[in-house]
């Protein structure tokens, strides 16, 4: 099961934290690994180690905020590749600013990325999938996303990014389905990365938060690759338009 043999897979934000895990976990079952950055130097720095593994892959920078890039990324991946077959929009950008602190060019930052870059590569992505009636779009989000009471001091940007992503999933889930077009959600909870790292939070407020998470620890950046390893694979055929919530527990309490 799960195997990705002859897909071929691109992934955003790919160079460090979540979107490496995601881009070896798909190589390992087999799929050609597209790896998308904003830094090339990195991007190649993670093929690299795909292909120490006997892996497959290529690097592209890409700013998922800017659509000509965007576009002329997907033409060269489709040059080179023949086809896309899966796409992880995994980049994203966290910073800290209490609502009363945000300026319009905090708030367009974070959506341009966070949101509208989703969009951009989902859209591109979906134009070449339709060829073949088979796609997976994987879209991360995170807990802190609504309606599941986890709201952050100083995130209302982020949040409202992370809530716009399982809205819009839905909605591309139904448009999309038609054409073979499976669209799904990963909320993520805590998870060990670069991104947490920067964010500096004091450690009792780390702990305070991860006492309240049932298995008592923060998530591996392995352990969501595994839930994108199952959307990716023909195995998730019945799964679309769903949020999956990869979290610990923390929501169950
Ligand atoms: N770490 C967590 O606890 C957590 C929790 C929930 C959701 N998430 C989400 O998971 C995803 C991965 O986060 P991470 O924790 O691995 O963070 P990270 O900061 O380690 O990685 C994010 C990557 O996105 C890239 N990126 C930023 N702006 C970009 C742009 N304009 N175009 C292309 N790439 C860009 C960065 O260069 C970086 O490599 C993000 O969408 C994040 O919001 C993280």
């Amino acid at each position: 099961m799960f195997q990705l043999k002859n897909k071929i897979a691109l992934v955003t934000g790919a160079k460090q934290g979540m979107g490496r895990t995601h881009a070896f976990a798909l190589a390992e079952q087999g799929a050609k690994v597209v790896v998308t950055d904003i830094n090339q130097d990195e991007c190649a720095a993670v093929v690299e180690e795909i292909k120490s593994k006997g892996g497959e892959a290529a690097c592209f920078k890409m700013d998922v905020s800017n659509e000509a890039e965007v576009d002329q990324v997907f033409d060269k991946v489709v040059k080179q590749f023949g086809r896309l077959d899966i796409l992880v929009n995994n980049a994203g950008i966290y910073f800290s600013k209490l609502a009363l602190e945000l300026t319009e060019e905090d708030w367009d930052k974070m959506i341009n990325i966070n949101l509208k870059g989703q969009f951009l590569c989902a859209k591109r992505a979906a134009k070449e999938m339709v060829k073949n009636k088979w796609g997976r779009i994987i879209n991360i989000s995170s807990v802190a996303s609504g309606q599941v009471g986890v709201g952050i001091a100083g995130g209302a940007h982020y949040t409202a990014s992370k809530g716009g992503i399982i809205g819009m999933s839905e909605t591309l889930a139904v448009e999309w389905a038609p054409f073979g077009i499976n669209v799904n959600v990963i909320a993520p909870g805590a998870i060990d990365t670069p991104m947490v790292q920067a964010a500096q939070i004091p450690k009792e407020a780390m702990d305070a938060m991860l006492q309240r998470v049932p298995l008592k620890r923060i998530g591996k950046p392995e352990e969501v690759s595994a839930m994108v390893v199952f959307l990716a694979s023909e195995e998730a055929s019945y799964v679309t338009g769903a949020t999956f919530y990869v979290d610990g527990g923390w929501l169950a309490v």
